[in-house]
This record gives structure tokens, C-alpha cells and sequence, in this order.
């Protein structure tokens, strides 16, 4: 299967529009609904947002100015006072929604938990006393290193009730990626259980803590709390480490939620770009709370008869926006499953639509197309006859993998929204909304109200139809990032600074390419920059360099990412060696391990090899370019004259 390319998204002309009877119950239920929101929001984006405000979140406190610019630094609600704990919980005690299903939990394996939004409250508040307890105070910076477990949740939350930030580390990283992201967060206290499920397997994860933590690497960290998950022993350093357990039973279930300013930190969460170590992404509170909210609510388009399931994982910003707090402010019923599609058990998908009766489910294209791999009677033997909206996120879809999508799933009568956004949006920018917007395979197609996304040149001349350019936003949005945690300059430049419009104003660029076709639709192409995108997980090619470069055996690595028919993108490596060391199997094999403890199992390099130089200018810049035509078995394209040594690209080419 192949990823989409130029031309066949632009032969791509097939309209899917939602059925009457589904834009009849939407949300947002035509084509003229979402034009006047997108056209008033326009107009004037700071009333648009201050109505949404007012209508649909608690605050304790109302805001003096709804937007105070000064590029590229945002505050939205100045001065509002708010807690998105509350907006989640608290609200929704006093309605009949206070013994709904908040969390439904799918464990592994076999494990299940229900927690309704009274139990899911009374947790939350006795775990922000555990906190307190331990010294977590208004402002400190706590780690979470978690799997699916609702108790994930309940960290974030109990995190936000008192006003602590938090910092989740996706489960399948390293102690050595834990390790820089705690130091970097300043991390006081951190979060983790024994072990999790991995496939068919307990990893630990409370050893990798304590591997992270060794010799005092971390010297921020006081406390760690371990949830009892998986049961094997583990070690306990005493003074430092708690029992989850031990300390929620004699919390308190009292725990008022703390007003927090709408600009106080509410999250880090860190992500990779094409330079230096990942970034700590600065999510703040009321405009996060307001746009995930709102996007929750118009594009999975929930209602109390809904169950909703994102198959994210929390540690990334899906998990964040679209498992947690975007539905619990809706008060919706959120899935969380623990479990991950593999081999053994090709069916796990659909066995948790058909137990639960989910019907908007979000997923993203890698595992569709996994699926489409393991084959369509492992569906066909589900009833999957509850869905009626599905979602996808995380890189460009495939019109085929769509296809599958829509017929095998979807039962050609399920609306697909194709959301479009990153870390550092906070939530969905570019989207169907699914009631209003018919769909185009591939396509993400329109932006959601208040979001004046764009296409252009590097000076900011907008793109025409159907010509590649640089996807931009033009105006600010309550959930967007507000800085690098600690680096403002760095946010500036990565973000604000490569597109410079003549007219001075600051427009923020993704780091993807797109383009828009003449019906306005957005076609989102992929990174730019040298970000490679695996399995829908960002992965910058210099931090899998700096991992292969820390073995003694390697000089020099590049980095270049290779078509992947599951995975999007995979990870090719071309490596030099130190002095007497020869390329081997072995060598290979090592250096794959190596940069999966430096990092994780995501940055496993699929293919090493081994060159006697690498492609460079005569400035000494590595041509990836030339690179990835390699790694991709391609005739090198474009212009190879400001090669320093054309025999290196002979001698690459040769041992192809
Ligand atoms: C990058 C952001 C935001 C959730 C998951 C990833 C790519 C994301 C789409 C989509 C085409 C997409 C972009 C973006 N991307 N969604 N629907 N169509 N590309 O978050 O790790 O911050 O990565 O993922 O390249 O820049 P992330």
C-alpha cells in the first residue's frame, strides 16, 4: 500500500457526505451552519471565543480581556479564573451525570474497571491529597511515566485540581529519554506503576524510574508514587517511594478544586523537532480547557448516548486532549484500553467496540492499516453495528487505507473525521466537522471555526489552488502552545520565524507542507523539516543520530526516513565507523538496541548501514535528501552539484 502522493491525491475526487439522518442529530448538521460559525468566528475571533467561554465552562472568576497579543506570546482570559478538574468533574455531580460512566477501562489482560463520574471525583481529590501530603505544592512540575490505567487519569486530574503541572512520559520510553525529560521539567515528584502490558508481556516501568533516577541524576525528585499494576517485585527505595494504594486509602476524598489563573501552567509535554533535544511544549489552562472542549464537542460530535473510545495512548497529546479532558469536559464516557493490536490477538479492536457498544471511535492510520493487513474477517465477525462516526489522527491516511476504513468499519454509513493538528495546537485545526462537512478520502478538508489556517511561500504570499506550500496559521487560538518550557527564544524561532510575511505579522508554521484544492479543502503532504513520522509518533532524525553517535563503535550517522507500508515511515540509518570496527549483522543488531535504551522501541532503526562517508556539501552539510532517495531505492533526483566527493554517492549506490 502506498503513501499518497501529489498525483494521487490530486486524482482523488470522490465526496463522501454525511447521511441526512446524521447531520439531522449533528451538532453542527450543514455545510451553511459550519460556514456561518467559521465566517462569524473570522470576523471577530475574540467574541467568538468569549461567548463559547461564557456558555460552556465554570469559571470561578470571569476574565477582564479575552486575548492579550503580543506576538508571538498569547494569554487568553486574562484574569479568568478556572480549573479544568472542576470543568471535568465537579460540574457534571451536580446532574444526573454524576453516576454515568465517566471512564470505561478495557485491561489486559481480561481486566476491566468502570468508574463513574462520582468515583472517578472522589479519586481524583483523594489523590490531590496524596499529593499535597507529599509536598506537591501550587505550580511544581510532576512527572507521570503511567500505563493505560484509569489511575493515569486520575494523576492528570488530581495534577490540575491543585494546580501542579504535569508531565506525562509516554510508558514505552527509555530511562534515558525519562531521565532528560524529568530534568528538563524540573520534575518534583513522579508517577509510575510496577510494570504494564506490552503486547502479550509485563515491561517494567518502575525500574526504568529508578534506572532514571540512579545516582541522583534527578536531584529535583523527592517522591515517587508506584501504582500496583502488574504485581512482580519491584525495588522500593525507602523515604522515596510510596505504594499508590497504601496512600489513597487514608486520603481524604475532601479536595476542593484550587481557581487557577487561565494562563497558569497546565501542562509539559515534550515532542520532537528537527534540532536539539525534544521540547517541552507549555499548554496553559482556560484556553486549552475551552478548544478541546469545543472540538471534542463538534467533531466527535458527542451526546449522553455515546461511548467514545480514542485508542491514543496518554502519553501523547491525543491521549491528553481526546482521551481525557476534551470528553470529561463534555461529560462523555471515554474508553481507555490498555492493550495494543498485535498477532495474537488481531481482533482486539473490534472485541472492544462490540463489548462496549462504542460508538465514535478515533484512531489513527498505522494501526488501520495493520488491521487491513491481519484481514477483514476478524472485523467482519464483530457486530460493529454501534459506530456511527470514526475518527482518524496522526499522519496523511491513504485513500485505500480510508477506503477500508469506511466500508469494513464504518459500514459505509460512518462519517470519517480526518483531524489534522499537533502537540503544539493543543487540539484538532483542520477537520470535518462531520455532520456539515463532506469528507474526501485523504483530505483533511476545512478548518475548524476561529482557526485561519493557511497556505504559503516562505515570504507569506498565499498558495494558490492546488499548489504546495507551507501550512500556516494566521491567528492566534486559545489551546496553542504559549512557549518551550524554559526557552522562549527557542519557540520563536522554531515556530514564528521561518515564514516572514512583508507585512510584519507573525503567522505560525507547523513544520508540515499542504495544499488546498479549489473547493477549499486542505490536503496535509507531511513534515518539511527533519522530523520523520513512525507509526504516527514524531521522531526528530537528529535525536536517533545523537543515540547512534553515543556508541562507541560510530563516527557519524545520518538519519533519513523510508516509506513504510504499516508504519508510514521507517527509520534508516547511514553510519560510519570509528577506526577498526566493520560493519556486521552483529553490529547492526547492537546498534538497533542501543537506540531503542537511548530512546525507545519507537526509534528502532529498521535497516542500518554501514558507508565509508556520507554524502556531503562542500560546507559539510549531510545531503539527506540524497539520502532518502537511497534508503527509498530511488534514482537520486535533483541537483547533486554541490556534492563534495561524487564517489561517495557511487559507492552508496553500489552497495544498494
Ligand atoms: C504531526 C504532529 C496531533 C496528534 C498526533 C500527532 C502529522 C497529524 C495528521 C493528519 C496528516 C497529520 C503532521 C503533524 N499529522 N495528524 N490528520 N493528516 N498529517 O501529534 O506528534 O505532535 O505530530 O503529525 O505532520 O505536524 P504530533
Amino acid at each position: 500500500m502506498s503513501q499518497p502522493t501529489i498525483e494521487s491525491i490530486l486524482q482523488e475526487k470522490r465526496l463522501f457526505p454525511p447521511s441526512a439522518e446524521f447531520s439531522q442529530n449533528a451538532q453542527i448538521k450543514s455545510l451553511e451552519e459550519y460556514q456561518h460559525l467559521y465566517d462569524k468566528a473570522k470576523a471577530d475571533p475574540e467574541a467568538f471565543w468569549d461567548q463559547l467561554a461564557k456558555s460552556e465552562l465554570h469559571w470561578f472568576q470571569k476574565w477582564d480581556k479575552v486575548l492579550d497579543w503580543q506576538p508571538p506570546f498569547a494569554k487568553w482570559f486574562v484574569n479568568g479564573k478556572i480549573n479544568i478538574s472542576y470543568n471535568c468533574l465537579d460540574r457534571h455531580l451536580t446532574t444526573w451525570r454524576k453516576n454515568k460512566a465517566a471512564i470505561i477501562w478495557e485491561g489486559e489482560p481480561g481486566d476491566s474497571r468502570t468508574l463513574t463520574y462520582a468515583q472517578l471525583h472522589r479519586e481524583v481529590c483523594q489523590f490531590a491529597n496524596v499529593l499535597k501530603s507529599l509536598g506537591v505544592k501550587k505550580g511544581d512540575k510532576v512527572g507521570v511515566y503511567m500505563p493505560m490505567i484509569p489511575e493515569a487519569a486520575v494523576a492528570m486530574l488530581a495534577c490540575a485540581r491543585i494546580g501542579a503541572v504535569h508531565s506525562v512520559v509516554f510508558g514505552g520510553f527509555s530511562a534515558e529519554a525519562l531521565r532528560d525529560r524529568l530534568i528538563d521539567g524540573q520534575a518534583k515528584l513522579v508517577i509510575t506503576a510496577d510494570g504494564g502490558w506490552r503486547k502479550d508481556a509485563i515491561v517494567g516501568l518502575k525500574p526504568q524510574v529508578d534506572k532514571a533516577l540512579e545516582a541522583g541524576a534527578v536531584p529535583s525528585v523527592e517522591n515517587v508514587l508506584v501504582v500496583q499494576r502488574t504485581k512482580q517485585e519491584v525495588n522500593m527505595q525507602e523515604g522515596r517511594d510510596h505504594w499508590w494504594h497504601e496512600l489513597q486509602q487514608k486520603a481524604s476524598a475532601d479536595c476542593p478544586a484550587e481557581p487557577m489563573d487561565s494562563e497558569d501552567m497546565l501542562f509539559i509535554l515534550y515532542t520532537s523537532g528537527s534540532t536539539g533535544k525534544p521540547k517541552g511544549v507549555v499548554h496553559s489552562t482556560g484556553g486549552y480547557n475551552l478548544y478541546t472542549h469545543m472540538t471534542t464537542k463538534w467533531i466527535f460530535d458527542l451526546n449522553d448516548t455515546d461511548v467514545y473510545w480514542c485508542t491514543a495512548d496518554v502519553g501523547w497529546i491525543t491521549g491528553h486532549s481526546y482521551i481525557v479532558y476534551g470528553p470529561l469536559s463534555n461529560g462523555a464516557t471515554t474508553v481507555m484500553y490498555e492493550g495494543a493490536p498485535r498477532g495474537s490477538n488481531p481482533g482486539c479492536f473490534w472485541d472492544v467496540i462490540e463489548k462496549y457498544g462504542v460508538t465514535v471511535f478515533y484512531t489513527a492510520p498505522t494501526a488501520i492499516r495493520a488491521f487491513i493487513k491481519m484481514g477483514e474477517q476478524h472485523p467482519n465477525a464483530r457486530d460493529l453495528s454501534s459506530l456511527r462516526l470514526l475518527g482518524t489522527v496522526g499522519e496523511p491516511i491513504n485513500p485505500e487505507a480510508w477506503m477500508w476504513y469506511h466500508k469494513v468499519i464504518g459500514g459505509e454509513r460512518c462519517p470519517i473525521v480526518d483531524t489534522w493538528w499537533q502537540t503544539e495546537t493543543g487540539g484538532i485545526m483542520i477537520t470535518p466537522l462531520p455532520g456539515a462537512i463532506a469528507s474526501k478520502p485523504g483530505s483533511a478538508t476545512r478548518p475548524f471555526p476561529g482557526i485561519l489556517a493557511d497556505i504559503v511561500d516562505l515570504d507569506g504570499n498565499p498558495a494558490g489552488d492546488n499548489e504546495g506550500g507551507y501550512l500556516v496559521v494566521k491567528h492566534p487560538w486559545p489551546s496553542m502552545m504559549r512557549t518551550v518550557y524554559g526557552d522562549d527564544d527557542r519557540f520563536r524561532r522554531t515556530y514564528w520565524e521561518h515564514i516572514a510575511p512583508k507585512d510584519g505579522k507573525y503567522v505560525y508554521f507547523a513544520g508540515d507542507g499542504a495544499r488546498r484544492d479549489e473547493d477549499g479543502y486542505f490536503w496535509v503532504m507531511g513534515r518539511v523539516d527533519d522530523v520523520l513520522n513512525v507509526s504516527g509518533h514524531r521522531l526528530g532524525t537528529m535525536e536517533v543520530e545523537s543515540a547512534l553517535v553515543s556508541h562507541p563503535a560510530v563516527a557519524e550517522a545520518a538519519v533519513v526516513g523510508k516509506p513504510d507500508e504499516l508504519k508510514g515511515e521507517e527509520v534508516v540509518a547511514f553510519v560510519t565507523l570509528e577506526g577498526t570496527y566493520q560493519g556486521s549483522d552483529e553490529l547492526s543488531k547492537e546498534l538497533k538496541s542501543h537506540v531503542v535504551k537511548e530512546i525507545g522501541a519507537i526509534a528502532r532503526p529498521g535497516e542500518i548501514r554501514f558507508t565509508d562517508a556520507l554524502p556531503k556539501t562542500r560546507s559539510g552539510k549531510i545531503m539527506r535528501r540524497l539520502l532518502r532517495n537511497l534508503a527509498a531505492g530511488q534514482e537520486v533526483s535533483g541537483d547533486t552539484s554541490t556534492l563534495e566527493d561524487r564517489s561517495v554517492l557511487d559507492k552508496l549506490r553500489e552497495g544498494t
